[in-house]
């Protein structure tokens, strides 16, 4: 897919399709191509068609008219970031039902921050242009080219910049949801530990990247026994993913994203009931997000060291399995008394956690599918976030605001902490019914201890269920905001 930005002459630009936000009062571009279009606009309006309301999206055919199709979006009333995303995807869904080959965006929904409307609009365009059967397929989607138009001659450059940034993070989410569709038995941590090593082979010219694997032995000499326990009963080898992208100077201190990617959680031997257990495949998506963020920083190279570490294992029952009340000895030296094997994230995380001090970080940040309480709590919109710095839950949750990826905090309070004791280990790995999501991230707290630390449960947010089953691409939107703010604030 090809983006460009341009401020030329409306009347001599060719397209198959001109998208045109506006309200029902008209926009300066929009009557420029009424009047292009003898008063189209004008008519849909009187007729009483479109109203211009927030994400109204309503096509025009017009054979006659130079113009071959306008795609009027409404944005009376879009009030923030989230709206007008939503708003950009309903016009490229309506796009992508055209079959055009070629579109015109006539910028005009973020009048006050066009690198911000042409990397959003990018981002979507991408991001709906995802197909789970084409994905692998040489043919490509009917959209080739758009052109970001804009009247202002000295917005170009921005808004190139944004169309480049907001493009990679398209596919970057595109790559996040490919994993986490792909079944199972196709998507093991051997596959996920290949994709990771494609990825390290990539040839940048301002940044390097290199890949390396963990595998059971590696991880048995680490002593990550708490990791290992949630890979015993099954025949699929675990790996410990290491992608280390260096954008920046090399002693500049990485952010480290750790991903769960447990590509399948059966719930062990606390063995899950059969329905919906198929949506257990997606498992994986934060270890996948973290794979999608390193795809997007490979295309940008972003100024900024980003270490990436994915566990990935099945979490299956069978004769070797770990079972409720076995006791193992993490990483750190910390004992777990087991009592769910279902709370089997966290025993991976923890290991993972302790690892990533190795790369003396500047912050840790977490992703993981954890917990089915952060569905009770923020349902499907925001995923929650924990931290033990107020300052990087800030920053994320600004991030999220900016990207229309939400995040909303939950407390990480000794009460709640309190809830992990057991008679038999340094901790139990389950906090009881109450504030499970909490509870999780008090776990996990207490293996990150030496550095600034957040983690994400997008147990919520990483797919969705029903007539649309299909992986989401997030958190990618969010990371990727975050790690261009931090590289913005610490080039200058
Ligand atoms: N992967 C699940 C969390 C999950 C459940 C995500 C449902 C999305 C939908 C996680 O491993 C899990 O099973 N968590 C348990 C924890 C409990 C045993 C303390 C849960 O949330 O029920
Ligand atoms: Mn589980
Ligand atoms: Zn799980």
């Amino acid at each position: 897919m090809k983006f460009t930005a341009s401020c030329a002459e409306l009347s001599g630009l060719k397209t198959d399709s001109l998208i045109l936000p506006t309200g029902s009062e008209l926009s300066n571009s929009a009557k420029v191509v009424n009047e292009l279009t003898h008063n189209s606009i004008d008519s849909a309006i009187e007729s009483g068609e479109f109203k211009g309301k927030s994400g109204q999206v309503l096509v025009l055919n017009l054979p006659q008219s130079p113009l071959q199709r306008i795609i009027l979006l409404g944005t009376d009333g879009l009030s923030n970031q989230r709206q007008v995303k939503k708003a950009v995807a309903a016009a490229c869904q309506a796009l992508n039902k055209t079959q055009s080959k070629t579109a015109l965006w006539v910028s005009g929904l973020m009048t006050d921050n066009l690198e911000a409307e042409a990397s959003i609009v990018a981002q979507s365009v991408n991001a709906s242009l995802y197909n789970y059967k084409k994905h692998n397929a040489k043919k490509s989607p009917n959209l080739e080219a758009l052109t970001f138009w804009t009247t202002e001659q000295s917005a170009i450059q921005s808004a190139n910049s944004g169309l480049e940034y907001g493009a990679a993070v398209g596919v970057g989410m595109n790559t996040a949801k490919q994993l986490g569709n792909l079944p199972a038995n196709i998507c093991t941590p051997s596959y996920l530990a290949e994709q990771a090593i494609s990825l390290g082979k990539a040839k940048l010219s301002k940044a390097s990247i290199n890949t390396e694997i963990l595998d059971r032995a590696d991880m048995q000499s680490l002593k990550m026994d708490s990791l290992l326990s949630v890979a015993e009963g099954s025949e699929e080898p675990p790996k410990l993913i290491v992608i280390n992208y260096q954008g920046a100077k090399p002693d500049e201190k990485p952010v480290v994203l750790v991903g769960k990617a447990v590509t399948f959680d059966s719930g062990g031997i606390s063995l899950k009931p059969g329905r919906g257990m198929d949506e257990m495949k997606y498992d994986m998506c934060g270890g996948a997000s973290v794979l999608g963020v390193m795809n997007a920083l490979v295309t940008l190279e972003l100024p900024i060291n980003v270490v990436g570490i994915i566990p990935a294992t099945e979490n299956m029952p069978n004769g070797r399995a770990t079972k409720p009340g076995d006791v193992v000895t993490s990483m750190s030296g910390q004992t777990i008394e087991i009592l769910n094997t279902d709370a089997e994230g966290r025993l991976i995380l923890c290991d993972s956690l302790t690892y990533a001090a190795k790369f003396n970080p500047d912050t840790v940040i977490d992703i993981a599918t954890l917990t089915g309480a952060v569905i009770s709590a923020l349902g499907k919109v925001a995923s929650g976030v924990l931290s033990n710095d107020q300052q990087l839950a800030n920053d994320l949750i600004e991030s999220g605001t900016q990207s229309a990826d939400p995040v909303w905090q939950l407390p990480l309070w000794e009460e709640y902490d309190e809830l992990l004791k057991s008679n038999f280990a340094d901790m139990a790995n389950i906090g009881g019914p109450q504030a499970g999501t909490i509870t999780a991230g008090c776990f996990l707290a207490r293996y990150a201890k030496d550095y600034k630390w957040a983690h994400l449960d997008v147990a919520g947010t990483a797919w969705v269920s029903g007539a649309n089953k299909g992986a989401t691409g997030r958190p990618v939107p969010l990371l990727m905001e975050y790690l261009r703010q931090k590289s913005e604030a610490t080039s200058d």
